[in-house]
């Protein structure tokens, strides 16, 4: 509320961002936003992103669901209040490191297109790149890595993704990803390739 903040005032960085670009003169920060149903294979694409970026020498940061949520978000579950939190807090810190020169990627299923779109306002333009894994939820419940679609399916997990619980597809994403017909490699060339095209690397 509006109460917890009184009393807090903005401190202006002695060093702007646009220093901080200008000093490493190697990529332009952005945050890579991607989105999409569970298993559909978010973290492995942005991980073969960083590798291809990490190669080519460029810095780049990784903020992932499963591992974020042990952490900074372990006090949130997967009602769809908790969900908006979740979302909100990962677009402030992206932010934050897009601040620090970053380019960051985020993996998260953030469902809801409205929170999605709060992060894009968050940011200043062209620094939200929405990054759709666009993976039928048949070929995600299909490989299942985590045997999670079947605990779902058998109602042991509540407010699944896809199955009890909505997921909003982007329909305007800066980049679309269609994983069930490329691979990882070629997907993360895409996106990589749009980076480089657009003027980020
Ligand atoms: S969200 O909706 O953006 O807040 O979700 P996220 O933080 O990305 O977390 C998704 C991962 O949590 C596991 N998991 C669930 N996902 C969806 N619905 C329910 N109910 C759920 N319970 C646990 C699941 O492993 C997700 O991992 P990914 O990597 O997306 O498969």
């Amino acid at each position: 509320s509006s109460e917890k903040s009184t009393n807090v005032v903005w401190h202006q960085h002695q060093i702007a961002k646009a220093d901080r670009v200008k000093q490493k003169g190697i990529q332009r920060p952005a945050v890579l936003w991607f989105t999409g149903l569970s298993g559909s294979g978010k973290s492995t694409i942005a991980n073969a992103v960083e590798q291809l970026l990490f190669a080519k020498g460029y810095h780049s940061y990784l903020l992932d669901g499963d591992n974020v949520r042990h952490g900074l978000n372990k006090d949130l579950n997967f009602s769809d209040a908790d969900r908006v939190e979740n979302i909100r807090r990962i677009g402030e810190v992206s932010k934050l490191f897009v601040d620090a020169g970053l380019l960051v990627l985020t993996a998260f299923i953030s469902p809801f297109r409205q929170d999605r779109q709060s992060v894009r306002k968050l940011h200043q333009d062209h620094e939200f790149i929405e990054v759709f894994i666009d993976t039928p939820l048949a070929v995600c419940e299909q490989r299942d890595p985590k045997g999670l679609y079947a605990k779902a399916r058998a109602g042991e997990i509540k407010h699944f993704t896809g199955i009890d619980s909505a997921y909003e597809a982007p329909s305007a994403a800066e980049i679309r990803v269609d994983t069930a017909n490329s691979s990882v490699t070629e997907c993360a060339e895409q996106i990589v390739a749009y980076l480089a095209t657009n003027g980020y690397l």
